[in-house]
């Protein structure tokens, strides 16, 4: 039974890969392009911050030389099979100098909200800002606005890893400006099957603190409220 934060199994690029394929990283990477190429014409160059496991730069790499951050070294051990001529850093993106730039910077899947708090998330803004070329776009997906954060969400995924099934179910609450996920995880191999958990706290921003935020790190800001997945996108541009 493992129930640590450092659980091996809960840090897997293969896991996350498991319980996330129902999302169509090929269609949002098609949007993404069209989107990128009304706002950056002929961009060629993008970083993912917070690029998880590069399922995004997996599609992307057809369009763009992508590189990308993450804090998970086993996420970009993955970004980098997927994409090997891609450049990949472990860094966070609270603070981040890579003394490049890029026409087109992403943050994806709400991976924003996992600095909890809009001090961090500003900070991380500004590092993302800073590694845009002049004309070109930052791209931020966000997570829930506090106003539409349920406490008391029940929800169910299952994936298959390479030796078995994994199931996965979440419960929701909330601590003031913080959503709380409870995740229960069951890993059934032909051997055995092991329970993990976890919890993750993801901050919830409003429009106006992410747009103050944009504005802050010197960049025009739109948001566009369905997004690649419903979850909205503010589009930055200098
Ligand atoms: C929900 S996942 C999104 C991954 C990927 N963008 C996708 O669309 O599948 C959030 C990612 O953010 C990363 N992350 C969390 N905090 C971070 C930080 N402070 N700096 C860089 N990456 C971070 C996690 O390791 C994880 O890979």
């Amino acid at each position: 039974m493992g129930l640590s934060q450092n659980d091996d199994f809960l840090q897997s690029a293969e896991l996350y890969d498991a319980i996330y394929h129902f999302k169509n990283y090929q269609r949002e990477s098609e949007w993404l392009r069209n989107l990128i190429d009304r706002v950056v014409p002929g961009a060629h160059t993008l970083l993912d911050v917070g690029c998880g496991t590069g399922e995004h730069a997996r599609f992307l790499k057809q369009h763009y030389s992508v590189d990308g951050i993450d804090l998970n070294n086993r996420y970009l051990e993955a970004a980098r099979s997927k994409n090997p001529s891609g450049r990949y850093h472990c860094a966070n993106m609270i603070g981040f100098a890579l003394g490049s730039s890029y026409d087109v910077v992403t943050c994806l899947f709400s991976a924003i909200a996992y600095v909890k708090t809009i001090e961090s998330a500003q900070r991380a803004i500004l590092s993302m800002a800073r590694h845009v070329r002049p004309g070109g776009a930052l791209l931020v997906e966000p997570w829930f606005q506090p106003e539409s954060w349920k406490p008391g969400m029940l929800s169910i995924n299952t994936g298959e890893s390479k030796d078995g099934l994994i199931c996965r179910m979440a419960l929701s609450r909330r601590e003031d400006n913080l959503s709380v996920i409870s995740l229960h995880y069951l890993h059934g191999t032909r051997q055995a099957v092991s329970y993990h958990t976890e919890q993750l706290e993801l901050g919830l921003f409003t429009k106006d603190q992410m747009v103050h935020s944009f504005q802050q790190a010197g960049m025009q800001v739109t948001y566009e409220p369905e997004g690649l997945i419903g979850r909205g996108l503010y589009i930055g541009t200098r």
